[in-house]
């Protein structure tokens, strides 16, 4: 195969940690995500612990998922939790209005969450409610699930069976505040988002980080409100001592909001803009960094991604409001791509969430009745976990490398990321031309490496997925051929594939 990229790793230039939490996930109120996909109810034939189902906990085990966002999305600003506690028979019922306008039973609330994070051994990242909740509401949810005394809702904790406050770091300020979380303007969010982090406190010794809820997209003006209005006029504290992090979105789409397109039937045209559109992440990270950067030079405050992926219609015959999409090459192409962007930008990103988790958008797990699929994004997930907490390793591109010149403009086909941990050095490749094979050249200087182990997600045709049926039509194997050769990592990847190859150094 021709050299596509030929480039310098330096194993002996430190760069930022990448944090594990850039490998979050989100679980809403939303289709089958958690009805049918995390919780099938206590009667349930599917093997469950307490309602929660097991295979599906047993999948995401094996991915270490750092963080799991809750319970939205645009419903986390219509959900008041006191309604999610207490006797499950007697919750009231609510409608979920933004996803399918269906009646919510509440069945699955903080307990249910919390039991559901302690089963996957992540953290939550619990959404409070800016849009229609109350600076009371958040503050007494902050006490209910953190406060170890005998406060009143640390009694309220107890009296629904948990005796031991939890751990709860990551707390979202209202979510897309500018939308579906009260089409509010930028200066008036802020004050809210002032206001209600204030009365969010610290109990114990749980330290809260907080995320201000923040741009779509390009919005950097957003960001610059936010950030300027959020930093300044605080007195003798510091703007970090409110906030943690400011959060933006962006989904990868390659058609328009009204017609997304579909998720295994597209064109090559359709293939590369969707390529495209996931590269721009890292013109909107460098966006929003910079607005950081100038009124938080010490890198104090995070940026969170905290709702990332694509965005297809929805299978044909589903509910158009429960947003469920298959998932194919295609998307894993996509996770590799925005992973490498996460890896260069983990100075100022320090979280990130794939939407979502289960049945809903760019999911690691279809569920099928009693059946559960593994997505091609899971497989990913998977390969790539190796650079959760480790150290990012420099590469730079040196001469020529191949491009795609498509009707959007010049794409390179060769995407590369390295990071070391553990003594061992992990890179990852994706391969973007679903037409032909490709070789990088990797130098590899600054340390000594041992044998390369490899491993390659690839399929025939960058639109095949898996199913019920085919559940692995699309699973990593082996990848033969890859080798060392004075200092030069040499790997050959199939058309359209996404590989890792770790090495120890020596
Ligand atoms: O992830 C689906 C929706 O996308 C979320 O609820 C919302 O925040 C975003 O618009």
């Amino acid at each position: 195969a021709p050299v596509a990229l030929r480039a310098v790793v330096d194993l002996d230039v430190a760069g930022p940690t990448i944090s594990r939490h850039l490998y979050g996930h989100f679980a809403e109120h939303l289709g089958r995500c958690i009805y049918g996909g995390f919780w099938v109810g206590e009667d349930a034939d599917v093997p469950h612990e307490g309602g929660i189902r097991l295979d599906v906990v047993e999948a995401l085990r094996a991915l270490d998922i750092p963080n799991l966002r809750w319970p939205g999305g645009c419903f986390a600003d219509e959900y008041h939790w006191e309604d999610g506690i207490g006797p499950r028979d007697e919750r009231p019922r609510m409608v979920n209005t933004h996803w399918g306008d269906v009646v919510e039973n509440n069945h699955f609330g903080t307990h249910e969450f919390m039991a559901l994070c302690e089963l996957l051994g992540t953290e939550p990242y619990v959404s409070a409610n800016v849009g229609s909740g109350s600076v009371q509401e958040m503050s007494d949810w902050v006490e209910y699930l953190t406060r170890g005394d005998d406060s009143p809702m640390a009694r309220r904790r107890r009296e629904n069976g948990r005796d031991e406050p939890w751990r709860v770091q990551f707390w979202g300020i209202g979510n897309e505040p500018w939308g579906c979380g009260g089409n509010l303007r930028a200066p008036q969010f802020a004050s809210l988002a002032r206001q209600y982090s204030t009365y969010a406190r610290n109990h114990g010794d749980n330290r809260l980080y907080r995320i201000a809820a923040g741009a779509s997209d390009a919005d950097y003006a957003w960001t610059e409100t936010l950030v300027q209005q959020v930093t300044t006029g605080l007195g003798d504290r510091t703007p970090s001592d409110l906030f943690q992090a400011v959060s933006f979105h962006y989904y990868t789409i390659a058609g328009d909001w009204g017609q997304k397109g579909s998720a295994t039937t597209f064109t090559d045209d359709e293939y590369w803009t969707t390529v495209r559109k996931a590269l721009h992440v890292r013109e909107l990270l460098a966006g929003h960094a910079a607005v950081l950067d100038a009124y938080d030079p010490t890198k104090k405050i995070g940026l969170a991604l905290d709702e990332w992926g694509t965005w297809w219609d929805v299978e044909p015959g589903t509910n158009p409001g429960f947003l469920y999409q298959q998932n194919t090459m295609r998307d894993a192409l996509v996770a590799g791509l925005h992973f490498d962007a996460f890896h260069d930008f983990a100075d100022r990103l320090r979280l990130a969430n794939i939407a979502q988790t289960v049945n809903v958008l760019q999911a690691m797990l279809l569920t099928d009745g009693e059946a559960l699929v593994r997505t091609p994004t899971y497989h990913v997930f998977e390969m790539n976990k190796g650079h959760h907490d480790a150290t990012a390793l420099p590469v730079h591109a040196v001469g020529e490398r191949t491009r795609h010149a498509a009707d959007v403009g010049e794409v390179d086909t060769v995407s590369v990321s390295a990071s070391t941990k553990d003594g061992h050095v992990l890179v990852s490749l994706t391969h973007l031309d679903p037409t032909t094979s490709a070789r990088v050249e990797l130098s590899l200087r600054g340390a000594s490496v041992g044998a390369p182990q490899a491993r390659v997600l690839a399929a025939d045709d960058v639109a095949a997925h898996n199913t019920a049926e085919a559940p692995d039509a699309v699973a990593p194997r082996a990848l033969d051929g890859v080798r060392v050769q004075d200092g030069v990592l040499v790997v050959e990847l199939p058309p359209a594939s996404f590989a890792t190859v770790r090495l120890p150094l020596v």
